[in-house]
Order: structure tokens, then C-alpha cells, then sequence
């Protein structure tokens, strides 16, 4: 079976300045593999290139270079773009359209006929929260997060199998934001297949089976969460009572620091150069209490933050990609 979603080597110049316009690389030689059935979470600070990559696999924008394939067709193919669904980064309606009247517009668009396409709309707007009153209300008087919630009904409308989320969650309260992740999961459940962008490391962290970090338009790493997590284990944190101090002195070399957290209670930081398993036997065999040993791991916070630092966020134009790896190689 094709990946759901396959990109190679997909790259976008825009052109910039007025005068004298030179081309400035958004998306730099991307490829990726998104297998069918995934929550795949496409990670990146602003400006990293998510919504030129997703709009280039809409074909909303067109490549400088490279492919891509959704469901095995070209993403230009016509009967693909059925099977699909596409939430924008800013969806912005016909204000003076009710929910009720822009879902059943799109309905018709999908062609849709009557009841099914009202019981499909009422679900639909029942599912992402937008109730009685509010369905018949115009979308000018819609807040942000209940056009996103809209957004994100006409974006299932068509019973997708694979669907693009621009930023999901964006402009959401923490409820719904909740629901939003559950409405994922449920979407996951029934086999169906997403991507979604976010700079919230929280919701692929609650989501994500795999994970893409791009930054300054190039892909700075890949793979499922545990294991980008588990290459990051940095030390161990163990957590010690009743430690005396001529104890502490012996196993002071293999320690990188203590802290004191109360009178013989103590936080030491363990690098990865000492196996914890020893300094433990020894600290019990001095009479210490172990409360706890954790390993010391970036968060993906950490590991965003690092990714960035090392592409760089400096202005790009064409080629500004191949110094750095150059520089970086
Ligand atoms: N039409 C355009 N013309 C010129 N540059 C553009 C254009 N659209 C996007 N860019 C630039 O391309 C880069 C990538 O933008 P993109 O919108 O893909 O980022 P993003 O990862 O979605 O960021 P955010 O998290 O802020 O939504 C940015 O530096 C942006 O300024
Ligand atoms: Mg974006």
C-alpha cells in the first residue's frame, strides 16, 4: 500500500522585494512518509514552512521543485481531492452566511442531497460544539474559536480519509482544545488519517504517533515522539533521604551536583557517564533512603528550541540552505 501522503524533495521559492525581486526559500528539498491511519504532527516555529507545505499539497500554491502524492495520486488528481479534507490556517467565510447555511452550501458543493446533507450538517456542527442558537446566527458574529470550530466541520464534511488541520487548535479556549484532541482521536479511531501543524508542543505530545520538526524551512528531525524523546536522555535525577554526609563524599566523583532539598535530603543529577544502579547500591548500602530516580530527558520543548538554534532563523534566499548544512557538516 502507497503512504497516505508522500512528499519528495518539495521545495517553494516566493519571491520577495519590490524593486529588485529575489527569490526567498520557504520550503527547502522537504520529503516525508505519512502512513495511512496516523495522527502525524507537522512541528515547527512561526514562519518554518508548515502552512507552505500544506497549502502546496492542496496545490493552493504550486512547487519550485519537487512532488508530492496523496492517497497514491498526484495532488492535482481530481477524484483524490474528494477523499480529502482541509482546514486553512485562517478559514475565513461568507460573513453573512449562518454555520447552518455554509455547511449546506459546501454540502451542495460536495453534492450532497437534502436530508442527508442536513443530517450531515447538524452532526457535524453538533460534534464540534456549535449548538441551537448559534447555527442560525451569521458568521460575522462568530468569535475565532467558534469559526475555527466551523472550520474544522467543513473541513469532515465530505467523510474524508486523509485530513489536513492548518493549526487546529488555534484560537480555541482549553475546552476546546480538548475537544478538538478528542475529535482527532475519534477521526484516528474510525481509520482515517491526519496531519495537522501546530507550535503547541502539547497537542502532538497528547496526539501524535509521528512527528516532522521543521524549522526555517528545512526538516530538522523525524520520527515517532518516544524515540526523538528517548535519544535525549541526558542523566538521571535521583532523589535520596537520610544521606550522611561521609556517604555523599564517597560518591561525590560520580556525581555531577547535589542539591540540598532539606536537612540529609538531597537531589543528585547523574550523568550519563555512571550507571545510576551503582550509586544507588552504594547509597543503600550507607543507610539512604531512595525516593526516586527519573531519567533527565528533553522535553520536546527542549528539543524544538535546539532545532531551531541549530538551522538558524537568519533571512533565507535561495541557496542560504546549503551554507548551513555546509556549515553545519
Ligand atoms: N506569499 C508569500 N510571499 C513571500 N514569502 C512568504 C509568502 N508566504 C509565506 N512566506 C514566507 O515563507 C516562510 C514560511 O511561511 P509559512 O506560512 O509556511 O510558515 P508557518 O510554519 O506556517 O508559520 P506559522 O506558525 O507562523 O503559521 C515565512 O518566512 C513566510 O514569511
Ligand atoms: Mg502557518
Amino acid at each position: 500500500m502507497p503512504p497516505a501522503i508522500l512528499i519528495d524533495e518539495l521545495t517553494k521559492d516566493y519571491a520577495i522585494g519590490f524593486w529588485r525581486q529575489r527569490p526567498y526559500r520557504a520550503l527547502d528539498r522537504l520529503s516525508l512518509d505519512i502512513e495511512s491511519g496516523e495522527v502525524f504532527g507537522f512541528l515547527g516555529p512561526n514562519g518554518a514552512g508548515k502552512t507552505t507545505t500544506l497549502k502546496l499539497l492542496m496545490q493552493l500554491i504550486f512547487p519550485t521543485a519537487g512532488r508530492a502524492e496523496i492517497l497514491g495520486r498526484p495532488v492535482g488528481d481530481v477524484a483524490m481531492r474528494r477523499r480529502i479534507g482541509y482546514l486553512p490556517e485562517n478559514p475565513s467565510f461568507y460573513d453573512y452566511l449562518t454555520a447552518e447555511e455554509l455547511m449546506d452550501y459546501f454540502g451542495r458543493l460536495f453534492g450532497y442531497a437534502g436530508a442527508d446533507r442536513r443530517r450531515r450538517v447538524a452532526a457535524l456542527l453538533d460534534r464540534v460544539g456549535i449548538d441551537g442558537a448559534s447555527r442560525r446566527m451569521q458568521l460575522r458574529k462568530f468569535s475565532k474559536g467558534m469559526i475555527q470550530r466551523v472550520g474544522i466541520a467543513q473541513a469532515l464534511l465530505n467523510d474524508p480519509e486523509v485530513v489536513f488541520l492548518d493549526e487546529p487548535m488555534s484560537g480555541l479556549d482549553p475546552i476546546g482544545r480538548r475537544e478538538v484532541r478528542s475529535l482527532i482521536l475519534d477521526l484516528r479511531d474510525q481509520g482515517r488519517t491526519i496531519v495537522f501543524s501546530s507550535h503547541i508542543l502539547a497537542d502532538a505530545e497528547a496526539l501524535c504517533s509521528r512527528v516532522a520538526v521543521i524549522a526555517g524551512g528545512q526538516l530538522a528531525a523525524e520520527g515517532r515522539l518516544t524515540d526523538i524523546l528517548a535519544f535525549q536522555i541526558r542523566g538521571w535525577e535521583l532523589v535520596v533521604a537520610e544521606l550522611q554526609p561521609s556517604a555523599l563524599e564517597r560518591i561525590a566523583p560520580m556525581i555531577e551536583r547535589s542539591t540540598e532539598i532539606a536537612p540529609h535530603r538531597y537531589a543528585l543529577e547523574i550523568t550519563l557517564d555512571h550507571p545510576p544502579e551503582r550509586i544507588v547500591t552504594e547509597l543503600a548500602a550507607a543507610g539512604a533512603t531512595i525516593v526516586s530516580l527519573n531519567p533527565v530527558r528533553d522535553t520536546l520543548e527542549d528539543f524544538f528550541v535546539q532545532q531551531v538554534a541549530a538551522v538558524g532563523q537568519g533571512a533565507r534566499t535561495t541557496g542560504a540552505g546549503d551554507e548551513r548544512r555546509r556549515a553545519r557538516d
